[in-house]
């Protein structure tokens, strides 16, 4: 998608070296910053200057690129992998990125095993272009149906930032609004906030504003009284990881967003790539919640009168705060899962019906 009117994609691969948006900066300061080792993407993954799960798997798989690069050793690469998918504990693509790798690159020797795993990198990549381009045509249906019933703007809410900077290009969320808006739907987007990080704020209103899509930044407790007053036709949001049930693991504060949506008879859909499906954990409470650092949540950043991006304290030192950084929207609140496949019931029965 589009920034200051020119394509980019959120990470790429030039001269040996990984190149990243860093979004730590956005919405202020453009910036693309060079990952040249392994270590430079565990970091880079950590302090979330990539985020989002498909573009942390992204991030990983390249991340193993330039291990290879950096020592050609089966054991670095062993650890390399290890230390990858320590790196954030609750977006599967990460995992699902290097187990991907890993498997691809055992057995291969020296030789060729550099260009086997840059191949295999922009395969990933490559895929999830083409998975959230075919996420946003199948979501454009719902959004044209709406159109056509009400014959006015759609209003469609979305949590944290499922939009092409947590992917590689269309995003999974934001893929059908874009659709809908290149197709001359009209449409607008409330955004939440999405404290604490802010990623609504900072990432989703800026790349819809970057695409010339209306939209407003609300706080994240705004969004039930929109639906009591019938100004959200529809919510949107991406995930971490879904698992077989249906159940949807996703940015904090997405579970009460469905709750309101469910009492005020919104349709509450989520968008995803297959690579985001966990089929092998049963019970949502097994999935491992990270818990961010609780800085996060004292303290803001934002620019200032010099152009400076600076970070301020909010509450009392003495204070003690606890920042979980996701929660689980159960199946029976999710109207549907929109994936590259088509669009299914968020249930065991809708997730096989597509991915045999
Ligand atoms: O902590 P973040 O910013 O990585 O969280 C991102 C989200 O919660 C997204 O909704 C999710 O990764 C889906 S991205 C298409």
């Amino acid at each position: 998608m589009r920034i200051e009117n020119k394509a980019y994609r959120t990470i790429w691969f030039e001269d040996n070296i990984v190149k990243i948006i860093d979004q730590t900066k956005l919405p202020h300061k453009f910036i693309i910053k060079n990952l040249k080792t392994v270590a430079d993407a565990i970091n880079a993954i950590k302090i979330m200057e990539v985020r989002g799960a498909p573009l942390i798997g992204a991030t990983a798989a390249y991340g193993l690129v330039l291990s290879i690069i950096e020592k050609n050793d089966l054991s670095f690469l062993k650890k390399s992998s290890e230390d990858l998918i320590a790196s954030r504990p609750t977006a599967i693509n990460l995992k699902w990125a290097v187990d991907r790798m890993m498997k691809k690159l055992s057995g291969v020797n020296n030789n060729d095993i550099l260009n086997i795993a840059l191949k295999e990198a922009k395969s990933i990549v490559e895929e999830d272009v083409s998975f959230c381009k075919s996420i946003g045509l199948n979501g454009l249906k719902i959004i044209e149906e709406i159109s056509k019933k009400k014959n006015d703007t759609v209003n469609i809410l979305t949590h944290c930032n499922a939009g092409w900077l947590a992917t590689i290009d269309w995003g999974t969320a934001t893929s059908p609004i874009y659709h809908a808006h290149q197709k001359g739907i009209k449409v607008h987007v409330w955004v939440d906030e999405t404290r604490p990080r802010n990623q609504g704020a900072n990432l989703t209103s800026y790349e819809l504003n970057e695409e010339g899509i209306s939209n407003t930044v609300i706080t994240d407790n705004a969004g039930g009284i929109l639906m009591q007053r019938d100004q959200v036709d529809m919510c949107i949001v991406g995930t971490d990881r879904t698992l077989a049930n249906g159940d949807v693991c996703n940015k904090i504060g997405t579970y009460l967003k469905a709750l309101a949506a469910k009492d005020n008879n919104v349709p509450f859909y989520v968008a995803l790539p297959s690579s985001t499906i966990d089929w092998n954990i049963k019970d949502h409470k097994k999935i491992p919640i990270e818990e961010r650092d609780s800085e996060e949540l004292s303290h803001v950043e934002g620019i200032d009168k010099n152009n400076q991006i600076t970070k301020v304290r909010i509450y009392p030192e003495k204070s003690k705060s606890m920042n979980l950084a996701f929660d689980v929207t159960p199946a029976k609140y999710v109207t549907g899962l929109i994936t590259e496949k088509g669009i299914c019931e968020a249930s065991e029965k809708g997730l096989k019906g597509l991915f045999k």
